[in-house]
């Protein structure tokens, strides 16, 4: 069975809940009746009563950019898995390269915040990437291979299901680089490897690995057409509802 490719826009620390909505509102007609794909959107915690509400019952599904590891607990600032699934949240993205760079996240707390999720079952894009210097230095394939194993660390095969694993070059966010679809092919081979090699060839056969970093409505095509590519984490190009809808029915 081919691998159903999921499209998600991750909006980070933008938009008032009155501009979600209005971003729902013209994104759902844009979309309807689409579903060759799954759709998802991940915008910030104070938004998500929000577009949960606005995309209820439309093909459109919502998560969180970011989950705590622990069920509740003396956490300031941080949102918990039961908080998400109270409010009707059904995705979260895990270890995004800016929580990595700016909130200090290793590869062991995204493993207890995937095991969290994994256990309450929450669908988990775990995000990996290597940073240019790394790239430059040929270190890509032992940085990538190191945040998989940490990441899957203690994680049955029979479990692993829901995963989705996210490749996002950290020189490919933000920056209009994007990685050409045989960069981006290259490096979810090294991924599919090492998730043969710890959970087996069947996980690997099935588990999704989306490719993000600088995807646009016109370079959606070439890597999504890459059978290898099953999906795209779609930051900028996501905040219009016209583009995220053109980059979704590539
Ligand atoms: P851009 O699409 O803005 O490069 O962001 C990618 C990203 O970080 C998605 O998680």
């Amino acid at each position: 069975m081919p691998r159903k490719k999921l499209i998600a826009a991750n909006w980070k620390m933008f938009k008032t809940p009155a501009e979600a909505k209005a971003f729902v509102d013209a994104f759902l007609p844009l979309v309807a009746g689409h579903t060759r794909d799954e759709v998802a959107l991940f915008p910030s915690p104070v938004l998500l009563p929000t577009v949960i509400a606005a995309a209820k019952g439309s093909i459109v599904a919502v998560g969180a950019q970011n989950i705590h590891f622990a069920e509740e607990g003396a956490y300031t600032g941080e949102t918990s898995v039961g908080q998400l699934i109270a409010i009707g949240g059904t995705h979260t993205l895990i270890g995004h390269s800016e929580r990595r760079q700016y909130f200090a996240e290793t590869d062991e707390i995204v493993n207890k915040k995937l095991h969290t999720a994994l256990k309450h079952n929450i669908i988990p894009i775990v995000c990996v990437g290597e940073v240019l210097a790394e790239r430059e230095s040929g270190k890509t394939e032992s940085v990538i291979k190191t945040q998989i194993t940490g990441a899957l660390a203690g994680i049955t095969a029979e479990a692993a299901a829901p995963i989705v694993i996210a490749y996002e070059p950290v020189w490919a966010i933000g920056t209009g680089k994007t990685a050409t679809p045989q960069i981006a092919v290259d490096a979810h081979k090294i991924i599919r490897a090492e998730v043969a090699r710890l959970l087996g060839a069947a996980v690997a056969a099935n588990i999704r690995i989306l490719y993000g970093g600088s995807v646009k409505p016109d370079n959606a095509t070439s890597l999504l057409g890459e059978e290898e590519i099953d999906g795209a984490l779609v930051g900028g190009a996501s905040l219009k509802p016209e583009s995220f809808a053109a980059i979704a029915k590539y």
